[in-house]
């Protein structure tokens, strides 16, 4: 039987009009402006779920019974601690690291202290993305308390995702409003479908390479500002414009320049990101709660514009856009939001690369080769 001849390549650069995998976690419709977890519509977990429970929803495509769930938080609680050696490595990492380098090199070196690290069954790879999920929030906290000099705040084991990250970076109680307040972020930015760094983290695992080689993949990748990097440098810019009676000046001043206004468009949404729909309304809330309100503001103010100036082009706010004024509201340092977006997309990461492993296939796309042929090789003497 002659083998079927391979199909044209069709070439789709930047992958927009690819469809490169199944998944069964999340669903995106990008013109309407949906966002669903396992058919679940994203404003409903976000008002009535926690980041916990989410996980657990896209990791087994349900929701969990109350035994379940109460199950799923305490093995998650018993994996929060990292190796002692691990606290020597984040204090040899210079204090002015960038805390998404930190991260980079903190979660790849948990592979050296989990003896599963090279096991792919999908057991070994559940266990790991537990464990991952679990000891993230450590490493960052732990890195962000290095870096300011102070001394590292052991997990609480009693408390949830949220809160016990609240506390190991503060080092006081947060709130309960604070603590629901991240709570919801981490449930809004859990999972996205096929975004760059899942993308990036199923390349990597698609080789049988591992988990933590994945995650790692993925962290580097979600640091870039057209992806996870954007929403510190949306607070940057609200900073920088210092007042709402500036904004009008400095947003026309970009698109004038060809400039990115960072925190909208989005390469899947060209109607309103559901998550910036919530995240919006939760912004004001917290905004007003903490004294930032004219932040909050300002960015209706930038939304308003940009409305007005790049939406017939599809352009909206994305998740990054109002994350900013809450997570600056919570009273995080600028430097760490793409981090605590690490610390929830590490959910449908993990899970990605399980559901990567259900089907596998090498993901290898070709290249159109644009340079020259039939080149003479030259004996360096002669060049
Ligand atoms: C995330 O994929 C995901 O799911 C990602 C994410 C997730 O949950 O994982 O949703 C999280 O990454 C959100 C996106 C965060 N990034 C930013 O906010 C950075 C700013 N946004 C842009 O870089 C851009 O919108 C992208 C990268 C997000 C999407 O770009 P595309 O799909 O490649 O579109 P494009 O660059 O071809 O833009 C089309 C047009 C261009 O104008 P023209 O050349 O046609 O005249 O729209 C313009 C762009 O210049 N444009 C913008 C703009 N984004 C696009 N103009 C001004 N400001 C912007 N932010």
């Amino acid at each position: 039987m002659t083998p079927s001849a391979p199909s044209l390549p069709f070439r789709d650069k930047g992958l927009a009009n690819t469809v490169a995998a199944e998944t069964q976690m999340s669903f995106i419709d990008g013109a309407k402006g949906v966002l669903e977890y396992v058919g679940i519509d994203i404003d409903s977990l976000a008002r009535q779920s926690t980041f916990e429970e989410t996980v657990f929803l896209l990791w087994n495509r349900r929701l969990p019974k109350a035994a379940e769930l109460q199950a799923f938080c305490a093995s998650v609680r018993s994996e929060y601690e990292v190796d002692a050696r691990v606290h020597d490595i984040v204090r040899a990492l210079p204090r002015s690291t960038p805390p998404m380098h930190a991260l980079r090199t903190l979660v790849s070196c948990l592979a050296h202290f989990d003896r599963e690290a090279d096991e792919n069954s999908p057991e070994a790879n559940r266990r790991k993305a537990l464990r991952l999920l679990a000891k993230t929030p450590t490493l960052i906290a732990m890195f962000d308390r290095h870096r300011k000099g102070k001394p590292f705040i052991a997990p609480d084991r009693s408390i949830g995702i949220a809160e016990n990250f609240l506390w190991m970076l503060n080092g006081a109680r947060p709130t309960e409003a604070m603590s629901r307040a991240l709570d919801i972020c981490l449930v809004l930015h859990a999972d996205h479908g096929l975004n760059a760094s899942t993308f990036a983290a199923r390349v990597t695992v698609a080789t049988l390479s591992d988990m933590y080689s994945a995650i790692t993949t993925a962290v580097g990748t979600l640091k870039g500002p057209l992806h996870g990097g954007a929403n510190q440098e949306v607070m940057e810019m609200l900073l920088e414009i210092g007042d709402i009676s500036k904004v009008d000046d400095y947003i026309m001043g970009k698109l004038s320049r060809k400039e990115l206004v960072m925190g909208f468009g989005h390469r899947v949404y060209k109607a309103y990101d559901p998550r910036a729909g919530f995240l919006k309304t939760f912004a004001k809330q917290v905004a007003t709660d903490t004294g930032n309100i004219t932040l909050y503001d300002m960015s209706r103010r930038i939304e308003e514009i940009m409305a007005r100036e790049v939406s017939a082009k599809g352009i909206y706010p994305n998740v990054d856009f109002y994350s900013a004024t809450t997570y600056y509201s919570l009273g995080l340092d600028l430097d760490l939001f793409t981090c605590i977006f690490a610390m929830s997309r590490v959910g449908g990461w993990a899970g990605h690369c399980i559901e990567q492993l259900e089907a596998n296939r090498l993901i290898r796309p070709q290249a159109d080769y644009v340079g020259p042929h039939g080149v003479k090789y030259v004996a360096i003497a002669q060049r």
